[in-house]
């Protein structure tokens, strides 16, 4: 018995390490009811694309086996493409793609681009959250979008 309380530690260790945090937002709560029913969300934050792509995972999905209502998907769908939406470079994509992507205004986008000429390209998200002249509260939630590569 005791041997067998102390094999467990370890895994309840990893459990809580691997445990998946994804950002507030509607819809946060229905993708962690109906998503973990039978696999962590590390396929989620493992995973970047636009409405049509999530919108054929969670078809996919359903036909799995996942269980809620069509509004259910909807607010999936919509949360998904939103903080799991396509990868954005931020060390190489233009003023220009950065403002679409991510809901910038022109001065913010060209914000980040100056920062990273003159400092070096980004390593970290706190490093993006460091440029002055950014509404970063703009960018809440997005990290699981960011690429530093
Ligand atoms: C009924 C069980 C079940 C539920 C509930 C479920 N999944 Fe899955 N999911 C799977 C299986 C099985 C796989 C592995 C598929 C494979 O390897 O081909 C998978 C794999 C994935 C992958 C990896 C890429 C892929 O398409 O294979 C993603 C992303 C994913 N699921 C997202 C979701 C989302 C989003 C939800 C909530 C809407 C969800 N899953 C709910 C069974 C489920």
């Amino acid at each position: 018995m005791r041997n067998f309380g102390l094999a467990c530690l370890p895994l309840a260790f990893v459990s809580f390490v691997y445990a998946q945090d994804i950002p507030d937002g509607p819809g946060k709560d229905t993708v962690e009811k109906i998503c973990t029913a039978c696999h962590d969300l590390g396929a989620i934050t493992s995973m970047n694309g636009g409405a049509d792509i999530w919108q054929s995972v969670a078809d996919d999905m359903k036909s799995r086996g996942a269980d809620g209502t069509d509004d259910d998907f909807k607010v999936i769908v919509a949360y998904l493409a939103k903080y799991y939406g396509p990868a954005v470079h931020i060390n190489t994509d233009t003023a220009a793609s950065l403002q679409s992507s991510l809901g910038l205004t022109a001065d913010e986008a060209s914000a980040i681009v100056k920062y990273r000429t003159d400092k070096g390209n980004f390593a970290t998200w706190d490093d993006v959250m460091k440029v002055p002249g950014v509404d970063t509260s703009k960018l809440k939630g997005l990290q699981g979008r960011i690429k530093f590569t």
